[in-house]
């Protein structure tokens, strides 16, 4: 119970609406509890006036149905309230727990996206939150239902008379436990009924994306009989879990006819002997059926609390977990784009891979530099430490002058324009994807940056233009023209550094050329560096770094390393050859 503590600062938010909740509860108990006795009074008047002529009769019998009618109708409008009031609660408050968890998502660093898996991360926010949620609508409206209808009408059984009241609770405890037994069956087997449906579809929608490859390989039959082995234990585990619900309804109903047969044997003997009257008996008959369902929700309230606290206790481990990458300032001066790293050493903490090993570099403002390497040599964690996705352990990184560590983080990733290597695309319009650093959507600003990617020919030939809907990672794009896309993003941002992590390969030469012409001229004040395997990308670079298993071996301008002829020279003969060839 004690995780689900985080959420009483919830219930002292709608504290209004949770105390209005109650008071309709109440109202509305007190309207149920008077029919019952009006049945009593009916039974009571019929029998003692049975000499009566039969209009008479008809109209007291009237009069008993229209208050029971009115009764009824009251009771609903005001369980209506009670349901406005406290499911309503219930359901801003979900509102407010998923946006607090999804901007805990989003200051978390990627060290811990690494050890989470992301179904797991989405079941915080959907399912352990309608969990949550059902403690603090349901359980909570029965709970205090249940503890007001009691006190109600337990008190009003007894100043009637206490032995019919014992006898009439008796089996209700016995009820009670064994509802709380099968909820508990029950909800363990709806998770493994759970658990199997996000197999199925996770088998589905593997077999939707890799449609392709699934066709080209000819394995359709197999993956038709992975799904159908999916299916078959869902089924399965489906059947499981209706059989144990349909031993739900017959037990209370059990119960509640055991008790009725109790009142009615014990409620005649009390009247034999005259201690209450006939209609006593129907009244009672009617409190046992007012109690036993709330009875049997006692079960099912306490096995929603237990899931509830479960569900909480692991999104509080969540919400309390800290943030790695801190920010340290509230500095908003603009940051320049002078880049300084001083025997910078960073190893992977999960993997324990050393990935860059004293690298050493300066970058004044206004300068590009190549990155050229081996694939794994280190190239595109440069890029990763510059927009402090990673935080160092050992060696200094300056930027702007200062130590990255210092300078205000949110500052520091909107002075950059990173395009990564697999630059990932929303599933919105081409416009929303190039606008994404920024809220307004400038049309002009929009068409010059596809222009400077040379991305609006490509825009210009598609049907809605801007407005086009590119598809789950932009599936109804080609290779090359994501990768633009991903380049138009950052030229929209317009930022102090750019960052191009290998976002040219899938671009045809002539096409990268007039991009990094474009980027030259967009950057002339701006800091620019360029990662790629290709020496064409980075030989009009200022400065050009050739990375190797984590080290720089060589640095210097093209001209210099050609000058040179170490690796850099043999690797530009090489990728020249190649093309001459
Ligand atoms: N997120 C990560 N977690 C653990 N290890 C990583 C991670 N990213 C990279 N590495 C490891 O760090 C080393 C350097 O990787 P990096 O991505 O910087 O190489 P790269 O030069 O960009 O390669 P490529 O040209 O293939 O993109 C590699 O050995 C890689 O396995
Ligand atoms: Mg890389």
């Amino acid at each position: 119970m004690k995780h689900l503590k985080y959420l009483n600062k919830f219930f002292w938010k709608y504290r209004i609406r949770l105390f209005l909740g109650v008071i309709f509860i109440f109202i509305s108990n007190v309207f149920a509890l008077y029919p019952a006795e009006f049945v009593r009074e009916a039974f009571d008047t019929v029998l003692e006036r049975k000499q009566l002529e039969s209009r008479n009769i008809n109209n007291v019998l009237f009069k008993y149905a229209g208050l029971i009618a009115l009764f009824a109708i009251l009771k609903g409008i005001f369980m209506f309230f009670m349901r406005q009031t406290i499911i309503v609660m219930s359901r801003k408050i979900e509102f407010d727990l998923k946006n607090e968890i999804y901007q805990q998502y989003q200051k978390l660093s990627f060290n811990f996206y690494k050890k989470n898996k992301t179904g797991d991360l989405m079941n915080r926010i959907s399912e352990d939150v309608s969990r949550v949620r059902m403690y603090l609508g349901p359980a909570v409206m029965y709970g205090i239902n249940i503890t007001i209808l009691f006190y109600l009408v337990i008190s009003k059984m007894l100043s009637i008379n206490t032995t019919l009241t014992i006898y009439t609770l008796l089996p209700l405890p016995i009820l009670a436990i064994l509802v709380y037994f099968v909820s508990i069956s029950i909800n363990k087997k709806s998770e493994l009924v759970q658990i199997q449906l996000s197999t199925l579809t996770e088998t589905a929608q593997e077999s939707y994306s890799a449609i392709k490859i699934i066709k080209s390989f000819n394995s359709q039959k197999i993956t038709s009989k992975s799904f159908l082995k999916s299916c078959k234990e869902y089924t399965k585990r489906q059947l499981n879990l209706v059989r144990i619900e349909a031993f739900f309804y017959p037990t209370i109903l059990t119960m509640i006819g055991i008790s009725t047969i109790l009142i009615i044997y014990a409620g005649g003997i009390e009247s034999y002997n005259n201690n209450i009257t006939t209609g006593n008996i129907a009244e009672f008959v009617i409190y046992v059926n007012m109690l036993a369902w709330p009875v049997a929700s006692i079960g099912w309230v306490t096995s929603i609390i237990q899931r509830a606290a479960a569900s909480q206790e692991r999104i509080n481990s969540f919400l309390y977990y800290k943030e790695e990458i801190k920010n340290f300032s509230l500095d908003l001066k603009k940051i320049k784009g002078t880049i300084e790293f001083d025997n910078v050493c960073f190893t992977y903490e999960n993997t324990n891979i050393k990935a860059l090993k004293n690298i050493s570099f300066v970058l004044k403002e206004g300068e590009t530099l190549g990155i050229i390497g081996k694939t794994g040599s280190g190239k595109s964690t440069i890029a990763h430490l510059i927009c402090r996705l990673y935080d160092i352990k050992k060696g200094n990184i300056k930027i702007s002058g200062t130590d990255i560590k210092e300078l205000n983080l949110y500052n520091l990733r909107s002075s950059i324009g990173y395009v990564p290597q697999d630059g990932y695309l929303f599933s919105g319009t081409i416009k929303d994807n190039i606008c994404f650093s920024n809220s307004e959507k400038n049309n002009s600003r929009t068409i010059e940056s596809s222009k400077k990617a040379k991305l609006y020919t490509d825009i210009k030939k598609f049907k809605q233009g801007f407005h086009t809907l590119i598809g789950e990672r932009g599936v109804k794009l080609s290779g090359g023209q994501k990768q633009r896309l991903s380049i138009a993003r950052v030229f929209y941002k317009n930022p102090e550094i750019f960052i191009f992590d290998d976002c040219l390969s899938s671009v045809d030469a002539v096409k990268e050329k007039e991009i990094i012409k474009n980027l030259n001229k967009e950057s002339d004040n701006k800091t620019t560096i360029i990662i790629s395997h290709r020496i064409a990308s980075v030989k009009h670079a200022e400065k050009i770094i050739y990375l190797d298993d984590g080290k720089i071996i060589e640095v210097g301008s093209h001209k210099a390393l050609m000058k040179n002829k170490g690796p850099y020279y043999s690797l530009e003969r090489k990728q020249n050859k190649n093309i001459n060839e």
